[in-house]
């Protein structure tokens, strides 16, 4: 154990981004949960804090809020000669503060490793769920064919629509804002929607790369439900990614979501055995 006597915390800048960018890439103690992002786009979002010793960087957090009320941990790193529980009650007492002021009420994150579980625990987080899953490998489905409606490429012009379908019917700490429902646009390989009546009221997201394709996003309105139209939506990608050559695409989910476990089940998903805890804490008490 080495002491910590001279410490500085502070809101990271611009001028940061050679140290966080050497930091991440030397260090085994990283959490990273960035979705449309990486980890240098967070800059100028708050929080976004630093803790130096003798003005060098040991460890980083940021968790803006986003959706506008969930804070996300979305960065925790911790330079290789410090402890994460150290960096930890360094930063996060006043991360989890300028999270208050920036809006959010409660605080997520989403685990890929079991080192930071014991110090979320500590600092009062709950293990609420997980987030399992899912591969696909072989032949693409058969066609799925609407009752109502029809699948069709996604459109700029559809965003506002859907980012109201994404906060009807995600849980709040899923929900997707509408500039977040630009970023995965323009990074999809595949982004469809299923249009009824002239309105989008389904869509989904998929990325492609040489590992294979990954279904990031799929939401149905909650009047549509039920409907087989997720099944559509997801058939339908698969059917393209096939003709592409893909024959390879993952998902993922919270593990109590039946309704679109049955949906990857029925079009030939097998778990992989990963599995990713979701962590949360109340940060404004009701
Ligand atoms: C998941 C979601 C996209 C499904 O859309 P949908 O249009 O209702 O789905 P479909 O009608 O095509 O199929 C739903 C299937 O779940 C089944 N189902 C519904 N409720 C169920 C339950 N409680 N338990 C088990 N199966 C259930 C339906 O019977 C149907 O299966 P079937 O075709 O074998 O009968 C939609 O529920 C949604 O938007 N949920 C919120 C967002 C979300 O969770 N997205 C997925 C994250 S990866």
């Amino acid at each position: 154990m080495r002491a910590y006597p001279h410490w500085s915390i502070r809101t990271a800048n611009q001028s940061d981004r050679a140290s966080i960018t050497a930091l991440l890439s030397s260090t085994q103690w990283k959490h990273q949960h960035l979705d449309w992002v990486n980890a240098l786009d967070l800059l100028g979002e708050a929080p976004f804090l630093l803790a130096l010793e003798h003005g060098l960087l040991a460890g980083c957090l940021a968790c803006p809020p986003d959706p506008p009320t969930v804070a996300w941990l979305r960065l925790f790193a911790v330079a290789a000669d410090y402890t994460p529980s150290h960096l930890w009650g360094q930063l996060w007492p006043e991360a989890s503060v300028q999270a208050v002021s920036a809006g959010a009420t409660q605080a997520a994150t989403l685990l890929s490793g079991d080192w930071l579980a014991p110090l979320l625990l500590e600092s009062g987080f709950e293990h609420t769920n997980d987030v399992i899953f899912l591969e696909w490998r072989g032949e693409a489905p058969p066609y799925v064919p609407l009752e109502r409606g029809h699948v069709r490429l996604m459109r700029a012009e559809d965003f506002a629509f859907l980012a109201e379908v994404d906060r009807r019917s995600f849980n709040l700490i899923w929900q997707h804002s509408l500039d977040t429902l630009r970023k995965a646009f323009r990074l999809a390989a595949i982004a469809t929607v299923v249009e009824c009546d002239g309105q989008p009221v389904g869509y989904q997201v998929s990325t492609a790369s040489i590992y294979g394709a990954h279904i990031a996003r799929l939401a149905v309105a909650p009047e549509w439900q039920g409907h087989g139209m997720g099944k559509a939506l997801v058939s339908d990608v698969l059917r393209r990614f096939s003709r592409q050559g893909m024959d390879r695409v993952s998902v993922n989910t919270q593990a109590d979501n039946e309704q679109s476990l049955q949906i990857y089940r029925r079009l030939g998903f097998h778990q992989t055995g990963s599995r990713y805890p979701v962590y949360q804490i109340e940060l404004v008490p009701h």
